[in-house]
């Protein structure tokens, strides 16, 4: 409590600090940009809640347009509420380079060894930026969706997490998402380190690591451990918290770094982290100065992997078998394609999907409705004239994601979930130049976009394909014959970093 008494004066005093040093050094770079003034000196700081942040981000796009700045304190919110801001904010000449920077982070300073690795890297045009996301998107591909051996991973993963569904018979109720973070944690090791090393243990670590870091990231635990910094080291719950996460670090270097050195052979690459080894050793062979690959970084990028990696193809995953349990009319839908592109005699593969237009719709259309979307922010490093508005010098800018794939000037019917929006009168999907494409923004855009994007898609794909070529997904119902509610508004969808169904009780039944 006095923690929070005492976060609150400092945080007062250097808001009227900052206040009085912007009225005195006002550029003029444009006008400035609407939004809602908020209560004094706190601004928007108390609606300001992860759980809450895409409502209040649209109830303000609605009241004042494309773009809204917000105040929490002494620092500055923007929101872009268009595909056309975000794309021309991160990907143009005349801005990229000032908006793709992200925030220091408590978490990102502490954890990830001064902000490394890519996701809280801080800055979003520096040459090792660059670097390192080329590395990172070579490592993926050499062995994560470039190469059919790990396709075969896949499928084997993807055989064993169905017999882990099939012990449960026709019409017995079970619950899913245990099941698939499960297989996706199998996944993730045979990703990192080529190998299955993932015991329950490990499952539970990576998802307690995940959890550890949403509640260290708030801004409100992110607030009060940039005032006061030395509260990691006593105890109480924010010292404790940083033990804790401390801890997972260790155990995750243990399992990922120290292990796969161990047992690393020259010139055989059996996942992404002996190809970011070698990629070390290669620097320490050649004496280079100011190395980019130092244990930390390999550290920081286990961390990215585990982070941006799971949680969000576990939302992705989860959101897509949500809303075709409650459409069963596009379970047939794609069982139709699937019957007549593969048949029943032999699996999926990757390249039966490009044949697969719905299976592929049926995908977008559910990351659009309920919005996997996560809440990154980007930082603007200088003073920028956006299209006419002043964004001021480290404001944050969050892309509007939610507020985007449900605008109905764009969408239509945006609370319908109606995958042939995607198509067009073939059956085909849209070109990437169609506007509703170009509306679907759920990756990211620019230099900050997703590595992970074509690794993500092609999973998702293996999954749901091999998934309803032998069954059809239902939802349980309780005893009073009511069951869950598959909306992007209804309290059985969870919007926090990511969006996803909260745990949910479904059964199956076999189609042949
Ligand atoms: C359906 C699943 C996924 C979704 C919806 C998703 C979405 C996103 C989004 C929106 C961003 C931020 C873009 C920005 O800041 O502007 C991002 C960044 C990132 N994603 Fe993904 N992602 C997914 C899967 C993955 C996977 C499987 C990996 C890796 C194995 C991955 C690795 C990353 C990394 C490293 C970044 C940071 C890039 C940077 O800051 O330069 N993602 N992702």
């Amino acid at each position: 409590m006095l923690v929070e008494l005492l976060s609150g004066i400092c945080a007062v005093l250097l808001y009227v600090f900052i206040w009085l040093k912007s009225k005195a050094n006002d550029t003029g770079h444009g006008i400035p940009i609407p939004g809602p003034k908020g209560i004094p000196l706190f601004g928007s700081l108390f609606e300001f809640e992860l759980g809450n942040l895409h409502n209040i981000a649209s109830k303000h796009a609605a009241e004042f347009g494309d773009i809204v700045q917000l105040r929490l304190l002494h620092e500055h919110v923007v929101f872009l509420n268009t595909a056309d801001f975000i794309r021309k904010a991160y990907m143009d000449e005349r801005y990229k380079r000032f908006l793709n920077d992200r925030p220091v982070t408590f978490y990102g300073e502490n954890f990830q060894y001064g902000s490394k690795g890519l996701i809280m890297n801080k800055r979003g045009y520096s040459p090792r930026h660059a670097q390192l996301r080329k590395h990172f998107a070579k490592g993926l591909k050499a062995y994560g969706d470039g190469v059919t051996a790990f396709e075969d991973i896949i499928n084997r993963e993807i055989s064993d997490m169905m017999e882990v569904v099939r012990l449960h018979k026709d019409h017995e109720v079970f619950e899913f998402l245990p099941i698939l973070e499960n297989s996706l944690s199998n996944l993730l090791s045979v990703l990192m380190c080529g190998e299955k090393r993932a015991t329950n243990e490990h499952v539970s670590l990576f998802w307690d690591y995940i959890e550890m870091v949403n509640y260290v990231g708030t801004p409100k635990f992110d607030t009060i451990m940039k005032f006061f910094p030395f509260l990691k080291y006593l105890p109480g719950p924010y010292g404790s918290a940083c033990r804790k996460l401390e801890r997972m670090r260790e155990q995750l270097i243990d399992l990922f770094l120290t292990r796969q050195k161990e047992s690393f052979m020259p010139g055989k690459v059996r996942g992404l982290m002996d190809y970011l080894i070698h990629e070390q050793l290669k620097e320490i062979s050649e004496n280079k100065q100011d190395r980019l690959f130092t244990d930390e970084m390999l550290f920081a990028l286990i961390a990215d992997v585990v982070l941006a990696g799971l949680i969000t193809t576990r939302a992705a995953m989860a959101n897509m078998f949500f809303c075709l349990m409650h459409h069963l009319e596009y379970q047939f839908k794609i069982q139709n394609e699937l019957d007549r592109v593969v048949g029943r005699n032999r699996r999926p593969t990757l390249n039966d999907r490009n044949q697969m237009p719905m299976l592929e719709a049926v995908a977008m259309e559910s990351q659009r409705y309920l919005t996997t979307g996560v809440v990154m922010a980007h930082l603007a490093n200088e003073d920028v004239n956006f299209e006419g508005f002043h964004i001021k010098k480290n404001t944050f800018v969050f892309p509007n994601m939610w507020y985007v794939h449900h605008d109905q000037k764009i969408w239509g019917d945006p609370w319908t979930f109606r995958p042939e929006r995607f198509l067009d009168n073939e059956g085909n999907l849209l070109p990437m130049e169609h506007p509703l494409r170009k509306s679907w923004v759920i990756f990211g855009m620019g230099r900050r976009h997703c590595v992970g994007e074509s690794l993500a898609r092609s999973r998702m794909f293996l999954y749901m394909a091999n998934m309803l070529q032998k069954w059809n997904i239902f939802p349980a119902r309780d005893a009073t014959g009511s069951c869950c509610i598959c909306d992007p508004r209804s309290s059985d969808v969870e919007v926090k970093i990511v969006t996803s169904p909260k745990p949910f009780k479904c059964y199956i039944r076999k189609r042949w």
